[in-house]
């Protein structure tokens, strides 16, 4: 068993990820050689994409035949990243596309430079159905970089965090990689994602998995690359 990915975007043609299963290929094979033995596939769920359960577990099964046929052993998963708007309360909870199409993890992102109004009652909704809500990369997203104390505000929500691995290879260099790196520290990531997108810039986001380790050491880091999502694909 290798670490797990994830979040990665690496179903081709389906959002702003992987634009050909040549490029899925190379990018698995290369995940493959950094010791990751599965890839979760979380494609932008968004009102504008046609991406929802059916297509992405069918889309995920055809990705993995390919990639046997190509050698390359990396297990996929099927999973999103669903955008947090207002229309997301409004959304059927069998709709939701959860990790693993397991019902008790979902991954979601937003981008507004302020919380939302709605921020919190999204949280409760998804906590009242038996769905443990993820936040994809809280330092990537500029509401959170303004007023950094929102990291609390996660916790009594009983929100779990996933840092983005090229943000943590950044260290001081960026304000996102700051955060990763402070946060980190205090442990208050439940887990660590690639994001990977294309095959040309995974070489950046790799980097991150050395510099976890000098962080906080090898045990932390397979519990937030192996342990914590074993859990999560597993919907314990
Ligand atoms: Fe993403």
């Amino acid at each position: 068993m290798g670490r797990i990915d994830i979040h990665c975007h690496l179903l081709p043609g389906v959002d702003d990820g992987s634009t050909s299963v040549a490029e899925s290929i190379a990018m698995a094979r290369r995940m493959g050689d950094a010791g990751y033995s599965h890839m979760v596939c979380t494609p932008h769920v968004w009102p504008t994409l046609e991406n929802n359960k059916m297509t992405i577990a069918m889309r995920v099964g055809e990705l993995q035949e390919q990639m046997d046929a190509a050698g390359v052993s990396i297990t996929l998963l099927p999973g999103g990243e669903m955008h947090l708007s207002r229309d997301f309360l409004d959304t059927p909870i069998e709709d939701l596309v959860t990790y693993n199409l397991a019902g008790k993890y979902a991954l979601f992102d937003f981008w507004t430079e302020r919380l939302p109004p709605y921020f919190d009652n999204c949280i409760r909704r998804l906590m009242n159905a038996g769905i443990q809500p993820i936040l994809a990369h809280p330092e990537r997203i500029e509401a959170i970089q303004n007023h950094p104390t929102f990291i609390d505000h996660a916790a009594d929500l009983g929100l779990l965090l996933q840092c983005n691995l090229e943000c943590i290879g950044e260290g001081a260099t960026t304000v996102r990689g700051r955060l990763a790196t402070q946060w980190l520290r205090e442990g208050r990531y439940f887990m660590i994602g690639s994001d990977a997108h294309r095959t040309n810039t995974l070489e950046r986001r790799l980097i991150g998995l050395q510099r976890a380790a000098d962080l906080v050491g090898q045990t932390a880091l397979d519990r937030l690359t192996i342990e914590h999502p074993m859990q999560v694909i597993a919907g314990e």
